[in-house]
């Protein structure tokens, strides 16, 4: 049976929620993932050092005794964040990064950024104490076609934001479109990107597949083909800069199966498996390590992680649900058969 050992992988992109949710889903990830960049958009926003550092006690509160885990925290940009802020998480051992949503952009996206001019005092300060910039990259303009956003965002966000502050470390996450893949592969030594295991697995056939299929609704949108396509070629593509972040984003199933259905994806149960699929897949499996393992942790200034996993060619099913709080969570690809399997997992 073919096997693949890889150094312990990182999620570079993860929502864990709060409370019973976070009870539910944290130890999926901590099974498959030393650490995780965890995103911030709880609801209130988590948008100081002092509320990330008792979210993170909460999260290691919800670990199965024997995990391992290290959760890596974040912030959420407003209006309102201010300079100093930037300097105590900058002082922080535990907080490594600030989140840009465009307020509207996506869920619990409301206290985002209004516009970016607003946030300029703030992206100066992180130029100046290196601290990342991780940014939602779509427009909000509803006059600006959903399957475009992200690469409008490219061109009237992103691109003067990174003219005005060259030097500014930013994670472009969850890139969707072969645009959004060229950006960042011809861009400078301070932009990285990550990508999902739907956005390599999936096109925006899947929305539509024998009716309409809430579980495959995200933000940014699953694209065309063609864009999947790209991004398999960029994760596969030894480029440094690209690497894992699951966007592992559970809602209750009535959130999801509902008339205003809820966007996010829940991969957390099988995500190395899936990305496992997609490389080999692509011919490119023995590249799977640098994007979940190395990239990462490199361009966040962390240490490899010392210890290795090792994945199983061997068929399993994942389950249709899954608990979540007081309702159920439909996990990605729920009931299919996957090919990978980790060991102890
Ligand atoms: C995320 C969520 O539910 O928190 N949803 C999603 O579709 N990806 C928010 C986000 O990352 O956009
Ligand atoms: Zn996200």
């Amino acid at each position: 049976m073919p096997t693949y050992t890889l150094i312990r992988p990182d999620d570079m992109h993860l929502h864990l929620r709060d409370g019973a949710a976070l009870a539910s889903v944290v130890n999926h990830s901590a099974r498959r993932f030393a650490r995780a960049i965890v995103m911030p958009n709880l609801s209130p926003p988590v948008t100081t050092v002092a509320e990330a550092l008792a979210y993170r006690g909460r999260i290691l509160a919800a670990l199965e005794p024997g995990l391992d885990f290290n959760p890596l925290m974040t912030i959420y940009l407003t209006d309102q964040t201010t300079p100093d802020e930037i300097r105590r998480l900058a002082e922080s051992e535990h907080v490594y990064a600030v989140k840009y949503y465009p307020a509207g952009a996506t869920t619990h996206s409301e206290h985002g950024v209004t516009d970016v001019k607003n946030v300029y005092p703030v992206l100066e300060t992180m130029r100046e104490l290196n601290v990342p910039l991780l940014i939602h990259g779509e427009v909000v303009d509803p006059d600006v076609d959903i399957f475009d956003r992200e690469r409008v965002f490219i061109e009237r966000v992103l691109f003067p934001i990174m003219q005005q502050f060259k030097g500014l470390r930013i994670v472009l996450e969850h890139i969707t479109t072969r645009e959004a893949a060229d950006f960042v592969r011809n861009g400078p030594s301070t932009l990285a990107a990550t990508i999902t295991p739907q956005h390599l697995l999936f096109n925006r056939n899947a929305l539509f597949a024998h009716g309409l299929r809430p579980h495959y609704y995200c933000l940014p949108v699953l694209k065309r083909e063609e864009h999947r396509r790209a991004l398999l070629n960029a994760a596969t593509s030894t480029n440094p800069r690209i690497f894992l972040g699951t966007d592992s984003a559970p809602h209750a199933r009535r959130d999801k199966e509902a008339r205003f259905g809820c966007a996010g994806l829940f991969s957390a149960p099988s995500a190395l498996e899936l990305y496992a699929e997609a490389f080999e897949a692509a011919g490119a499996l023995e590249r799977l390590e640098g994007f979940a393992s190395r990239n990462g942790a490199d361009f966040y200034g962390l240490p490899h992680n010392p210890t290795r996993v090792t994945l199983r060619r061997e068929d399993w099913r994942i389950p249709d649900a899954l608990p979540f709080g007081d309702d159920e969570v439909i996990p990605l690809c729920a009931g299919n058969i996957c090919h990978w399997k980790l060991d102890g997992a």
